[in-house]
């Protein structure tokens, strides 16, 4: 509906380690060059699961933001804040639990899944089974076009498209709808008028999807239109009525399935990390102690990277060179295991030493952070704002 957003969070549930970096970090740190992004910590989020341990959650706020700005995240072209500074949120998750069905949370794959795997958690909570509706309000209160989220998260995204539709469809029937939209349609100007009646009749009649995103993209360009003729225009062009929240798409980032230290996917619950700005002392000690191909018992002991995750390491890490002389020299007992691994420790903290020197400078003047945040919360409470006026107003909660 409006131009391209990015919206993403993280729960603070501890450290983040090279698989968030890997997997998440380093995509929103290419985005915040091609999108307006923000991006948020998700505490509200983290305390429908981490409800008994409060403290977790205190500390790693603020670790994690420093792990953003390590890893990249520049605040000059990101808008970092955390969600319980915008309480916006928290009423707009309110409205929407009014038209939520209850049968669309209980359905959530997320909703069992999770009580399953914390099985050691009560999670038979009015909080819990909310999740997604709360992530959706994250969402709709920035308009936000694009969610980077891993494949888990699809579900939720889709269920934020069904909440906005749902709503526009119960909220954006505002008395004498067609007479304004048509109003506003003159406002166009008789070129553009033409071609936007032409265009909705192509969509509408015969379900022209193209039709349908060349109407978005001419009232895109329409700089002079008002707020509420610019939803009714958009709601005109599909059918309903006005479009007062806009459906996200879920942009799914390559999931990048970091190895951890014992071969397995890279996860705290496996307790196999190198945490994002680990010492360099035991990221050696970590990847030394690496098991390796079991085969290979004595260093004379020919083996097979296939059997091994040092292997899977030098896949992310190692060019092509160094990855024949792992397979060549592992296979002939060429090498020895300490020997094969040095090349990705140099690699990891070679990727780290960046990543420790930005963190160092938030380190040393915590203030620098709290700013930041401050400075994120402010412009995120702004753009909630505008929402909640035109959600308040069509639900009919703006008392003069
Ligand atoms: N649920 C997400 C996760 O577990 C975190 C999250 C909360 C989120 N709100 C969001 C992600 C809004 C994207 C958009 O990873
Ligand atoms: Fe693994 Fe390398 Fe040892 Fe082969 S030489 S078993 S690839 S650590």
């Amino acid at each position: 509906m409006f131009a391209d957003r990015v919206l993403s969070g993280m729960r603070p549930t501890g450290s983040l380690h090279l698989g968030h970096y890997h997997g998440v970090l380093k995509n929103w740190v290419q985005m915040q060059h091609e999108y307006e992004c923000l991006f948020f910590v998700a505490d509200w989020h983290a305390l429908t699961t981490h409800y008994d341990t409060p403290q977790i959650i205190e500390q790693s706020v603020w670790d994690m933001v420093v792990d953003w700005l390590a890893a990249g995240v520049d605040p000059a072209h990101a808008t970092l804040f955390i969600q319980s500074r915008v309480p916006e949120h928290a009423e707009l998750h309110l409205l929407l639990s009014m038209i939520t069905p209850l049968g669309w949370l209980e359905r959530m794959p997320t909703y069992k899944d999770q009580q399953e795997k914390l099985s050691g958690k009560d999670l038979s909570t009015y909080g819990f089974l909310g999740y997604p509706l709360l992530q959706s309000a994250d969402i709709l209160i920035y308009r936000a076009t694009q969610v980077p989220v891993g494949e888990d998260q699809v579900p939720h995204i889709e269920f934020t498209r069904e909440i906005a539709r749902r709503f526009n469809h119960i909220y954006g029937r505002e008395p004498g709808f067609e007479e304004k939209a048509g109003a506003a349609v003159k406002k166009l100007g008789s070129k553009k008028a033409k071609l936007y009646a032409e265009l909705r009749t192509r969509y509408q009649e015969q379900g022209d999807d193209e039709a349908l995103q060349s109407g978005k993209a001419l009232l895109d360009e329409q700089q002079s239109l008002s707020h509420g003729d610019r939803e009714r225009l958009f709601g005109y062009l599909e059918g309903s009525g006005k479009m007062i929240l806009s459906e996200p798409q879920a942009m799914l980032t390559a999931a990048s399935k970091m190895p951890g230290l014992d071969g397995q996917k890279m996860s705290k619950s496996y307790e196999n990390t190198i945490t994002l700005r680990e010492d360099e002392a035991s990221v050696g000690k970590k990847i030394r102690t690496m098991p390796t191909d079991p085969a290979r018992i004595r260093r004379t002991d020919a083996g097979d990277p296939a059997k091994c995750p040092v292997w899977q390491l030098h896949h992310v890490y190692s060019n092509e060179q160094t990855k024949q002389w792992v397979q060549q020299g592992c296979r002939s007992a060429g090498i020895g295991c300490i020997e094969c691994k040095q090349p990705v420790i140099d690699a990891v903290l070679e990727e780290q030493r960046p990543m420790r020197e930005r963190a160092q400078l938030y380190l040393d003047d915590p203030a620098l952070v709290r700013n930041i945040i401050a400075d994120g919360c402010e412009k995120a409470r702004k753009l909630a704002t505008e929402t909640m006026r035109d959600v308040r107003e069509a639900m009919g909660l703006s008392y003069g």
